[in-house]
């Protein structure tokens, strides 16, 4: 397995292009699935998530052609099996997502059931009562989620008793192909979920309340292939100022968009960060300080970010003063504090709530990944730690940052990967 090496150092400092969204680019690409003409979409990150996801659609039989600049095009006309398998979800939970499009579009579907993960045991009970509020018949057999409409799906008014935001996509892309009119309450606001629902709008869906938490949806008999770009990757942006602010440094990310992560933004100018931006750029400079601590609380959008919380107290970790970092998401996302005090963090784990008193500098040690946030606060600390650090099992950081290492050597890290 692939190693990073990265000897601890000095401020980052200079610019780097921020990739576009992982997690609005697998949605968009299960959402092509509903398309009755050949779809392009731009602005995928070159990521092994986005690999998986181009990997099960081919498995169905989707054509799919990719050009250098990441340009995908797909026509779902040639699809020939209706089946998610284990293997490869097993790889990528987010594979649940052809369940809704498939269902909608084929009235059939069968998707391996995604187990527990690493960061808790995420269900997916909310994703199958709303498929079957909306008419579907729905058996787990043999380790399968196996999904069958009669005819088309049915609108339905539906209320999502918790914020999720696989959920609220699954549901809405069934929605836009059922017959009448869908509600979607409590739906989650991610900006993901407004891309998704932008690339729906643009081959031909009727959406409203995009961006609000009660989607409605009036469906409609078929949808068209369009010309879609993914939107930047907010958490990418969100880690990069995170690492940026950790080592006192100064960064300019450009052609992400500073709107996507006010919540975030709000905390690092808490932590003494100097933030300037235009339309899509996002300018930090610590002005050479040592970072303050801050306290936070992971909720849905618009709060602050569960896929920014290792970061921040990796951050919290070398800053001036104690913060107190609660995680309300996920019930198992603080594992990375047990690595973080082996490299001389001081973090007390009380339930849901880490408490972090920061410390002038950690300590190389060699580190484990263990999932993809957590590895990047690895990455972050390794970045303010004496000597040379190495992090493992880093295909969890590959999942989800495209070209780590080289965009680390653009702002000034000494950094390099090796082969395991
Ligand atoms: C997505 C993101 C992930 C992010 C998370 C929360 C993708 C590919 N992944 O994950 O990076 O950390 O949102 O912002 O976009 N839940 C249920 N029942 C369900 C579904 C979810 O109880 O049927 C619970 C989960 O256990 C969790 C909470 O809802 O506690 C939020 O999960 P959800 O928003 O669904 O996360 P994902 O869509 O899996």
């Amino acid at each position: 397995m692939d190693k990073l090496i990265i000897k601890g150092g000095g401020p980052l400092s200079g610019e780097i292009r921020i990739s576009g969204s992982k997690n609005s680019a697998l949605p968009i690409l299960a959402a092509t699935i509903l398309a009755d003409s050949p779809i392009q979409i731009g602005n995928l990150p070159h990521l092994n998530d986005v690999t998986t996801m181009l990997a099960l659609l081919r498995s169905m039989g989707l054509a799919i052609t990719l050009n250098e600049k990441m340009t995908v095009e797909i026509d779902a006309n040639t699809i020939k099996e209706y089946t998610a398998p284990y293997e490869l979800v097993k790889t990528m939970r987010a594979s649940i997502l052809v369940l809704g499009p498939m269902l909608a579009r084929y009235g059939e579907a069968n998707v391996s059931f995604p187990g527990g993960c690493a960061i808790g045991s995420r269900p997916v009970d909310i994703h199958l009562r709303g498929l079957e509020a909306m008419g579907a018949i729905i058996e787990v057999d043999e380790g399968y989620i196996r999904a069958r409409s009669n005819g088309r799906l049915k609108g339905a008014s539906i209320f999502m008793d918790t914020v999720t935001v696989g959920g609220t996509e699954n549901l809405l892309m069934a929605a836009v192909l059922a017959e009448g009119r869908t509600t979607l309450q409590n739906a989650a606001r991610e900006p993901e979920i407004v891309d998704l629902a932008n690339c729906l709008v643009a081959m031909g869906a009727k959406i409203e309340g995009i961006g609000t938490d009660t989607l409605i949806v009036d469906g409609v008999e078929s949808l068209h292939g369009c010309h879609y770009k993914v939107m930047p990757d907010r958490i990418e942006t969100g880690t990069f100022l995170a690492a940026a602010a950790a080592t006192r440094g100064r960064v300019k990310l450009k052609d992400t968009s500073p709107g996507l992560l006010e919540a975030v933004l709000v905390k690092l100018e808490e932590a003494g960060a100097v933030i300037t931006s235009g339309d899509d750029w996002i300018a930090l400079d610590m002005e050479g300080r040592r970072p303050k601590a801050v306290s936070l609380k992971t909720a849905p959008y618009p709060a602050f970010p569960t896929d920014m919380q290792a970061q921040f107290t990796a951050m919290n970790a070398v800053a001036e003063g104690t913060g107190t970092v609660v995680e309300t998401i996920f019930e198992n996302r603080l594992i990375q504090i047990h690595e973080l005090n082996r490299m001389g963090a001081k973090i007390t784990l009380e339930g849901n709530t880490a408490v972090v008193t920061g410390v002038e500098r950690l300590n190389a040690a060699p580190v484990m990944a263990t999932d993809l946030r957590a590895s990047a606060s690895l990455v972050i600390a390794a970045l303010v730690a004496d000597g040379d650090t190495v992090v493992d099992r880093i295909y969890h950081i590959d999942r989800g940052y495209e070209c780590i290492e080289e965009k680390l050597q653009m702002l000034g890290v000494n950094i390099r990967r090796v082969p395991g």
